[in-house]
């Protein structure tokens, strides 16, 4: 299964990726884990991809698609995977079409959670992430079950650097301005479904096992 978590900021992608990988047992490719943990590594990519990153700003096309092209490769995505963050931009749809197309694969399913802007503030203002796994927690809409302890790995929960008010709206704004077209592209190729992301972590869930059965 070849499948896109596509959605604003905070709009529950790298939540929901957590019960796609458990059910199918495919690989969650997350542009913006890959990049955080360049950034970790002080790698030279990472460290210019982070003045994007810090400003809310998309980063570079050319560095974005080659990680893919690398990421595709890899042994595990054999019998699918879970695109999450990726693409962001219609130069990058059409990139990963054209991969895809060299690989003899296509996609399943383009999920797309809609969450309106006013809900995205909160989201990210609370949420904690795993310094580990990556994991998404938030203060108040989805408890870990121990303060700062990650219910998946046992790893250190931190805010993202990335996680401020200010950050948010320019963050929010690149979704609208470069990403949101690609809801056009995805429709016309058949393969795009909507789901409402205000529900509960679980409701969402179900939906999208539902829109994929
Ligand atoms: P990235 O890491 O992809 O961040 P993002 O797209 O901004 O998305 P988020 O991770 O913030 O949100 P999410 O949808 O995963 O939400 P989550 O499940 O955590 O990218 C970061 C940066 O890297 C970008 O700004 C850019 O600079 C760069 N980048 C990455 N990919 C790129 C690309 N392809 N091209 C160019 N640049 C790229 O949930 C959010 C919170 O809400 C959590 O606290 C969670 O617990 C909570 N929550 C989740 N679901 C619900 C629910 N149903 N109800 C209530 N709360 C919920
Ligand atoms: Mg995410």
């Amino acid at each position: 299964m070849n499948l896109m978590l596509f959605g604003a900021p905070g709009a529950g992608k790298g939540t929901q990726a957590k019960f796609l990988i458990e059910k199918y047992n495919i690989p969650q490719i997350s542009t913006g884990d890959i990049l955080r943990a360049a950034i970790v590594e002080k790698t030279d990519m990472g460290m210019e991809a982070k003045k994007f990153m810090d400003e809310g700003k998309l980063v570079p096309d050319s560095t974005i698609i080659g990680i893919i092209k690398d990421r595709l490769a890899e042994s595990d995505c054999k019998e699918g995977f879970i695109l999450d963050g990726f693409p962001r931009t219609l130069a990058q749809a059409v990139a990963l079409s054209e991969l895809m197309s060299n690989m003899g694969i296509s996609l399943d399913k383009v999920i797309s959670l809609n969450v309106p802007d006013e809900l995205i503030v909160g989201r990210i203002t609370g949420r904690r992430v795993c310094s580990k796994c990556g994991a998404s927690f938030h203060v108040e809409f989805n408890p870990s079950k121990k303060e700062d302890e990650c219910d998946y790995c046992g790893g250190e929960l931190i805010i993202r650097k990335d996680d401020n008010a200010e950050t948010v709206i320019s963050r929010l704004n690149a979704y609208h301005d470069q990403t949101a077209p690609l809801i056009d592209f995805y429709t016309k190729m058949g393969v795009f479904v909507e789901l409402d992301g205000t529900k509960d972590v679980s409701e969402v869930t179900a939906d999208m096992l539902n829109a994929l059965s």
